[in-house]
């Protein structure tokens, strides 16, 4: 009998890996913002990135973008083919403090947020267009953290030294 797969392998082995350390987090505010979020590229395509986060009608975000609500979660999209059942999302769960960024959990399977809530489980609801990204009318279960506060949680980020 063959040996189930690791779940959080990449289905696919022959595609690029994107290579993503600690270091490819940074400052909230020194990354673009969209609306109420932030977005980046780590392959240099911010471009693309971009364009479609400023879409208000969804799109297929890009291999190496970059979102960020607050400065503790982050969802990060590989190659096409990584992962058709999160679309190619990983989910990162960061410790953030003056000396920068650390990867406490990333995947998709056991990465929850502080509210003990799964980051795939609830953004998987989003409808299908918006590549499993939620804002506030997307169909994902709210978060019971308003806008204002997110506000001061972004302006907090402990990253930002300068
Ligand atoms: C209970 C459902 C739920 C869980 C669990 C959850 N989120 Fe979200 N997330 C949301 C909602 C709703 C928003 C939009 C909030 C807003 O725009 O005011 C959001 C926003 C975001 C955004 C900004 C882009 C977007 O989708 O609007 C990122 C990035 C993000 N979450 C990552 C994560 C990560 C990483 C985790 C796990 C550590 C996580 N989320 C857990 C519901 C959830």
């Amino acid at each position: 009998m063959a040996a189930a797969p690791a779940v959080e392998a990449p289905i696919v082995a022959d595609i690029p890996e994107l290579s993503i350390d600690a270091g490819s987090f940074r400052c909230l505010a020194e990354m673009t913002a969209i609306r109420h979020f932030f977005v980046d590229n780590l392959l240099g395509d911010l471009d693309a990135t971009t364009a479609v986060a400023e879409s208000t009608d969804g799109g297929v975000y890009p291999p190496g973008s970059v979102v960020q609500l607050v400065p503790s979660e982050v969802m990060v999209k590989h190659y096409p083919g990584w992962n058709a059942a999160t679309r190619d999302w990983e989910f990162f769960e960061l410790d953030v403090s003056a000396e920068g960024s650390s990867i406490r959990n990333r995947g998709f399977v056991d990465v929850v947020n502080k509210f003990g809530g799964n980051c795939f489980g609830c953004h998987v609801k989003a409808e299908p267009k918006y590549d499993l990204i939620c804002e506030q009318e997307h169909g994902c279960d709210p978060i019971p953290v308003t806008r204002e506060m997110i506000a001061g949680i972004q302006a907090a980020d402990p990253r930002c030294t300068e």
